[in-house]
């Protein structure tokens, strides 16, 4: 359900007009990025422990983020969990979402400690 997630989720983010270009010049190997992200919500979602990246580092280092692209991000977010997972895991997951949302985007819009 995850992978299909995360599918779901990059067929949307790659066509936004806001969020796709910035995606498309950052990430070299989509592949590998699908293997992280998944590994993330795996970590995420069923405690795997197995993610390993530095999601803080990674977006400070995006040029020009705005909150706007967090809503978007949200918002592309909660409409792929709804449209890929039964009700409750759709829940789950946007819930997830919008609290890791909250403390990413004051870690990297504000330099605040995640
Ligand atoms: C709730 C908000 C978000 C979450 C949970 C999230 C999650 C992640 C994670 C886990 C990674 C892998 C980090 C790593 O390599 O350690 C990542 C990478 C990335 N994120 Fe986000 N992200 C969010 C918001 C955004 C926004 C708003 C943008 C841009 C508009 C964005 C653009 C990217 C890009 C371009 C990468 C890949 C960077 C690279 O490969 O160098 N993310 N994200």
């Amino acid at each position: 359900m995850i992978g299909r997630l995360v599918d779901h989720f990059y067929a949307r983010i790659r066509k936004d007009p806001d969020l796709g270009p910035i995606f498309e010049a950052a990430v070299a190997d989509w592949d590998a990025h699908r293997t992280l992200l998944i590994s993330f919500w795996s970590a995420v979602m069923l405690k795997s422990g197995g993610f390993h990246g530095q999601p803080v580092q990674t977006h400070r280092a995006l040029p020009d983020l705005t909150s706007r692209h967090f809503e978007i991000w949200l918002h592309l977010f909660a409409e792929s969990a709804s449209a890929v997972c039964p009700p409750d895991a759709a829940a789950l997951f946007i819930d997830r979402s919008r609290r890791i949302g909250a403390s990413l985007s004051r870690a990297v819009l504000h330099r605040a400690e995640p």
